[in-house]
């Protein structure tokens, strides 16, 4: 059988941990695929670091266009986040030279997901993300295969891992917002630049993909109505805890009579609700659809574990031959979805 040869791009927390999975698991992904996953070339920005893997059976590129054009990579796997740059130069190169791409990064899909899923489609390529929402949770998969015999009327849950982690250890833990924020950032939560997560911003990008596979709309990351939580403060906490509430940021995205509702902000949950109760790094979703009613997704949405668990579950459907397009449907049959301010009547 021929194996299925990956190229990484990016050996950061997720990196590194995809690394682990494809090598102390050959066996597994042999079995459940039918066929060989392999690593055969990665790129990095610095090749000297220790990162704790063997990296010596692969070829090297500094340049991940390079790593993304090389004729022994059946699929780019992109890691090294971005809204633009590299990663956006790496993934077109990769789609042109006829790879089909796994990747992690919301801001570029956020921002990008429509061109490139149009180009990814000319192409006859995929390119899958299963690791940019919610982390360890397969919530794109449910909302594209599961749940594909339903109309959506809502998603929405708390997709940030840093901002559940800072909100809930403050309180539980009388701990400063420095100390927490020192404490996500070992734990690998942290955004590059971590005002994309306490801005709202990095949720704020995965609700806008949720959405677009929900409702079958173009990804509209400017129509979401954003608000983070760095005017949170501890007594803020200490007082909705008085009544019987959590502050959690929240993201909502429905369509309702006037267009598509999408908002991410800081929102009271009742202290002993599944919302509520989350705690840490942890993510929830909650879909509604006609026929399904509501299901609750729930896991890490974040760190080195769960993000790799996503990105090779999607490795995994390409080594199968699964071949869902970018957001469920063609990308030229998404629509351009009205917006409706979520605050007006
Ligand atoms: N910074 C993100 C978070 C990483 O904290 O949720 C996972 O997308």
């Amino acid at each position: 059988t021929t194996p299925l040869r990956l190229g990484i791009a990016g050996l950061g927390t997720v990196g590194v941990g995809v690394v682990k999975i494809v090598r102390q698991k050959a066996n597994l992904l042999a079995t459940r695929t039918g066929r060989p996953v392999v690593i055969t070339a990665v790129s990095a920005r610095s090749r000297d670091k220790d990162r704790g893997v063997n990296l010596s059976d692969y070829a090297w590129e500094d340049d991940p266009v390079a790593l993304a054009k090389r004729d022994d990579v059946d699929v780019f796997v992109e890691l090294m986040g971005g809204e633009n740059g590299p990663a956006k130069d790496s993934i077109e190169a990769a789609i042109a030279s006829g790879k089909d791409v796994v990747t992690a990064n919301k801001a570029l899909l956020a921002h990008h997901g429509q061109a490139l899923a149009e180009a990814a489609e000319e192409a006859g390529r995929v390119i899958r993300f299963e690791a940019a929402v919610a982390g360890g949770i397969p919530v794109i998969k449910a909302l594209t295969e599961g749940l594909a015999g339903n109309d959506i009327t809502r998603v929405m849950g708390v997709m940030n891992g840093t901002c559940n982690y800072i909100l809930t250890r403050m309180l539980d833990d009388g701990l400063s917002y420095d100390e927490v924020f020192a404490e996500a950032d070992k734990l690998g939560y942290l955004e590059a630049d971590p005002n994309l997560d306490v801005g709202g911003i990095d949720a704020g990008h995965k609700l806008s993909l949720l959405s677009s596979i929900a409702f079958g709309t173009q990804v509209d990351f400017d129509a979401v109505e954003l608000e983070g939580i760095q005017r949170i403060s501890i007594e803020d906490i200490k007082q909705a805890n008085d009544l019987g509430y959590r502050i959690k940021l929240l993201g909502v995205a429905q369509m309702t009579g006037r267009g598509l509702e999408q908002r991410m902000s800081p929102c009271l949950v009742p202290k002993n609700s599944p919302l509520g109760q989350l705690k840490g790094g942890t993510n929830m979703v909650v879909i509604e659809g006609d026929a399904v009613e509501q299901i609750v997704l729930r896991g890490p949405g974040a760190g080195e574990g769960p993000t790799a668990s996503a990105v090779m579950g999607d490795v995994c459907d390409i080594a199968r031959g699964f071949r869902v397009s970018t957001f469920g449907i063609p990308a030229k049959s998404l629509s351009k979805a009205k917006t409706a301010q979520s605050n007006s009547p």
